[in-house]
C-alpha cells in the first residue's frame, strides 16, 4: 500500500504541528504520529517558553544566557536568529488561540535558572498542553492536512532501499519518504513525499529514569543515522534536577519555575547545600545543580533530597503551580507545605540530526526539527525553556526552506514495498522487553550525570552484546513498535557512548571524572 503526498512530518509535538500549518498553504501534508496525537514531550512542559517580551529585557541578553550556558558549543549567528524571532512565535501561537498567564494586562514572565532577567512565557505550570491543544486545534481544522495517528515511522526512504551503495562518505543522498507501520492493521505503508521532516522529538526513554514520556524513543535520531545523515553532540544529555521522587510517580517533572520562583534545595540533613556549589544557588544552570544533588546522595548515600517552598507564600505557589500540586496532592504531598523528595532524571537531548538554523540536513529532501534535531543553539546544554522556542522558530524557517524546489526530491514511484519476507512470530518476545530493561538500567549505570572512560567501556561491551541479540531477532521477527523502538534505543545509546568516549574533557553537561577540566582541542562539535 501506499500513500503519496508533497510534505510527510513525522511527529505530532510542536515541531511538527507548527511546520505543518505553514506547509499546508503549499500542497497535502501527512502528519504520521506513532501514539494519539497530542501524546508528545511538548504536552509533558511546565515551565514555558523563553522570549524576549519585555522592555527591560534584551535580545543580547537572552543571548548571552544561552550562550553561557552553552559553554563554546553554541553557534552564536544560530542563537542570536532564533532569540530574535522568539517574539514573532509567541504572538504567532497567541493569535492561534493560545492562553497564556497574564498579570495587569501583559504576559506574567517566569523565571528559570541560568536567565539573568525573568522571561519565561507561560501557562501557569501545563505550557506545553496550551501549545500542543491550540496546534493541534488548527491543525485539525486544516483541509490539506490529514493526521495518521497510531502510525509509527519504521524507516527513512533512500536510494539504499532502490539497491544502491549509500555511504556516509556519499554527498547526493536523497530522502524519498518513509516506511510506516499501521499498527491497527499491522501492515507497512510506503509514504512517498517531495520533503520529509523528521520532527520525532528526544530520547528520554534511553535511560531508567526520565522525565519523558514513553514516545520518547530517539526514533528519528536512529532512522537519520541508519540513512546516512550526520548526527551532532549526542554525549550531551541533560538531565533535570528535579523529579518528584516517589513510588509510583513515574519521575513527574517538578518545574525548574518552582525553583525560579524561590524554593531551596536541602538535603536530608536539613542543609541547604546549593549554596556551596555555585554562588547563584538553586537558579545555576541545571547541569550543575544536576551535579550538586548527584553529589549530595554519593556523599550522604542518599536516595533523594528535598525541595522546600514553605518559606513562599501559599496562595501564590498554588496559584503558579496547580497542575504540580495537584499531581503532588495524589500522593499525600502538599506542595506548598511539606518538603517534595526529589532526584535528577533525563531530560533532554542537546544533540541530534545536524542541521542548520533552517531544519536542512545532510540529505536532500530531509528536514528535521524540534528536539531531534542539533542546530547549534544549545551547544553543550540548554537553557532552560529554549527548547520549544527552537521547535517553534526552526519548523516556520524549515517550511519556507521546504517549499523551494531546490530542497524537493521528485516523487520516486519505483520505491519497492516493505520486505517482510521469511519474518515470523518467534515465541521469545521477552526478548524485546528485557533487553529494553537491561538497556536503559546500563545506560543510567555508566553513561549517567557524572562518567568516566572506564565506566563508559563498559557500557561500549553491554549495548553490543544488546545490539546484537536484536539485530538476530530483528532480521526474523515480524516487525512491531516495540521491537523498532528497541532497536532505535540501542542506536541512540550507540552514538551517545561513543560521543561521550570521543570527548576527552569536561564541558557542559558532559562531567568525565578523568578528564575534570574543558580542553581547547574540543572546543567543537562531535559529528558521527
Ligand atoms: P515532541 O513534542 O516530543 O513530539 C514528538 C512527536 O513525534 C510525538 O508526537 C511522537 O509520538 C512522535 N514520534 C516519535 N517517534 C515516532 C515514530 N517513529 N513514528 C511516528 N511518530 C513518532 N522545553 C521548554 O522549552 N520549556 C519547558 O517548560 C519544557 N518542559 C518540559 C517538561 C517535560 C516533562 C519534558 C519531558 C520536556 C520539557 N521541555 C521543555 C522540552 C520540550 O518539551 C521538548 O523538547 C519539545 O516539546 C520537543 O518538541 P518536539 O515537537 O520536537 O517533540
Ligand atoms: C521545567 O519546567 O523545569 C522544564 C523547562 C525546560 O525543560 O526547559
Amino acid at each position: 500500500m501506499r500513500e503519496i503526498v508533497d510534505f510527510l512530518i513525522l511527529g505530532s509535538g510542536a515541531a511538527g504541528l507548527s511546520i505543518a500549518l505553514e506547509l499546508a498553504e503549499h500542497g497535502s501534508v501527512a502528519i504520521v504520529t506513532k501514539s494519539q496525537a497530542s501524546e508528545s514531550n511538548t504536552n509533558y512542559a511546565q515551565g514555558g517558553i523563553a522570549a524576549v517580551m519585555d522592555t527591560a529585557d534584551s535580545f543580547d541578553s537572552h543571548v548571552r544566557d544561552t550562550l553561557i550556558a552553552g559553554a563554546g558549543l553554541c553557534n552564536e549567528d544560530v542563537v542570536r536568529t532564533i532569540v530574535a524571532e522568539g517574539p514573532a512565535q509567541i504572538r504567532r501561537l497567541q493569535d492561534g488561540g493560545a492562553r497564556f498567564t497574564s498579570r495587569h494586562g501583559s504576559l506574567h514572565l517566569g523565571r528559570e535558572g541560568g536567565h539573568a532577567l525573568s522571561r519565561i512565557v507561560h501557562a501557569a505550570d501545563a505550557t506545553g498542553r496550551e501549545v500542543e491543544e491550540s496546534l493541534l486545534g488548527c491543525v485539525s481544522s486544516h483541509a490539506n492536512i490529514h493526521v495518521y495517528d497510531y502510525h509509527f515511522a519504521v524507516e527513512l526512504i533512500t536510494q539504499h532501499h532502490l539497491g544502491e551503495k549509500v555511504t556516509r562518505s556519499r554527498k547526493d543522498i536523497e530522502c524519498y519518504g518513509a516506511y510506516v507501520l499501521d499498527e491497527e492493521v499491522d501492515q507497512v505503508i510506503m509514504f512517498l513525499s517531495r520533503v520529509t521532516i523528521l520532527a520525532t522529538g528526544g530520547a528520554g526513554q534511553v535511560y531508567l529514569h526520565t522525565t519523558n514520556p514513553d514516545i520518547a524513543t530517539g526514533d528519528g535520531i536512529a532512522m537519520a543515522y541508519r540513512a546516512k545523515a550526520r548526527v551532532a553532540n549526542m554525549e550531551f544529555v541533560q538531565f533535570h534536577p528535579t523529579s518528584l521522587y516517589h513510588p509510583g510517580a513515574n519521575r513527574f517533572l517538578i518545574s525548574e519555575a518552582v525553583r525560579g520562583a524561590g524554593a531551596h534545595l536541602v538535603n536530608l540533613e536539613g542543609h541547604r547545600f546549593m549554596p556551596d556549589y555555585d554562588e547563584r544557588a538553586e537558579l545555576a544552570p541545571r547541569d550543575v545543580v544536576a551535579r550538586a544533588i548527584d553529589d549530595q546522595l554519593k556523599r550522604h548515600g542518599h536516595t533523594h533530597v528535598l525541595l522546600s517552598l514553605s518559606h513562599l507564600p501559599r496562595a501564590e505557589v498554588l496559584e503558579h503551580f496547580p497542575t504540580i500540586a495537584a499531581t503532588c496532592r495524589q500522593f499525600g504531598l502538599d506542595l506548598a507545605g511539606d518538603a517534595i523528595p526529589v532526584v535528577p532524571a533525563a531530560h533532554y537531548m542537546c544533540g541530534g540530526v545536524l542541521t542548520d538554523v533552517n531544519g536542512q540536513t545532510s540529505i536532500r529532501g530531509l528536514f528535521a526539527c524540534g528536539e531531534v534535531a542539533c542546530t547549534g543553539l544549545h551547544g553543550a546544554n540548554r537553557l532552560a525553556s529554549n527548547s520549544l522556542l527552537e521547535a517553534l522558530v526552526v519548523s516556520v524557517r524549515a517550511a519556507r526552506a521546504a517549499c523551494s524546489p531546490d530542497n524537493q526530491v521528485e516523487l520516486n514511484h519505483q520505491v519497492p514495498d516493505w520486505n517482510s519476507e521469511g519474518t515470523s512470530h518467534p515465541d521469545e518476545w521477552v526478548l524485546v522487553s528485557h533487553n529494553r530493561d537491561e538497556l536503559r538500567r546500563v545506560m543510567w549505570d555508566y553513561v549517567g550525570i557524572v562518567r568516566s572512560t572506564h565506566r563508559l567501556e563498559r557500557a561500549r561491551r553491554r549495548t553490543r552484546v544488546l545490539y546484537e541479540e536484536t539485530e538476530e531477532f530483528f532480521r526474523k521477527a515480524m516487525l512491531t513498535r516495540s521491537l523498532c523502538e528497541l532497536r532505535n534505543l540501542i542506536a541512540v545509546a550507540y552514538l551517545i557512548v561513543e560521543s561521550a568516549l570521543l570527548r576527552q574533557e569536561s564541558r557542559g553537561l558532559h562531567h568525565m571524572t578523568d578528564y575534570p577540566g574543558t580542553r581547547e582541542a574540543f572546543l567543537h562539535d562531535t559529528v558521527i
